[in-house]
């Protein structure tokens, strides 16, 4: 039987937080299965990557709101990750807010990265608020998803310099290589722990 940790990703953009992912799974360095990929948006580099490497990717509409899922869309999502059976739901650069609902059911199991040292600068483009502040330092920041945006107990965070002379194009290029190394690592401690849990 195959009792590996389930993952679902969800994410609304190209997808490089997923392909580090899948690929430190293919690896072997992450304990786990991706059971699912499931995205917001229709053509987006995700559910490209996913279908390259046939994995069970689907469109799933948002609804009518342009921030949050509305409670079908909700509904929809849920099912899926249900029927998935996932253990863990890995946000990936999805823009959606999650709500009750969805965060009630998957309680303590939805992890999100962000680009910047939470609690500064969540949102959007964390980067580029970073660059406007002035800060030396930025990063990355893996946490448990609560109610708020870019909130929840913090699980790992890893430091990126802001160099003299830094774009937003390549501040954001350096916190992307930053996450590529730190999701997969998290998601790994997370799966290694729940394996030793299950015994
Ligand atoms: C990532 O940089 C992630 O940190 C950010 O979206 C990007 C998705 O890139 N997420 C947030 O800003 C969440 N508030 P990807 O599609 O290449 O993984």
């Amino acid at each position: 039987m195959n009792n590996k940790f389930r993952l679902g990703v969800l994410g609304s953009g190209k997808g490089s937080n997923f392909v580090a992912i899948a690929d430190a799974v293919a690896a072997g360095k992450i304990p786990a299965d991706i059971v699912a990929v499931l995205s917001d948006v229709e053509t987006v580099g995700i559910l490209a990557g996913a279908r390259e490497r046939k994995l069970p990717a689907q469109f799933i509409p948002p609804g009518k709101f342009r921030t949050k899922l509305d409670d079908d869309a909700e509904r929809a999502y849920i099912e899926a990750l249900q029927l998935a059976k996932v253990d863990l739901v890995v946000l990936a650069g999805f823009m959606r807010i999650l709500k009750g609902e969805f965060l009630r059911t998957f309680a303590q199991r939805v992890v999100n990265i962000h680009p910047s040292l939470l609690p500064s600068f969540p949102g959007l483009e964390a980067w580029k608020q970073a660059l406007d502040y002035g800060v030396k330092v930025t990063g990355v920041t893996v946490h448990l998803v609560d109610q708020g945006i870019d909130t929840g107990p913090i699980l790992a965070q890893q430091t990126v310099p802001v160099l003299e002379g830094d774009t937003p194009a390549t501040l954001h290029a350096r916190i992307q290589e930053a996450e590529r190394e730190l999701y997969p690592a998290t998601i790994a401690m997370l799966a290694r722990k729940a394996g030793e849990k299950a015994g």
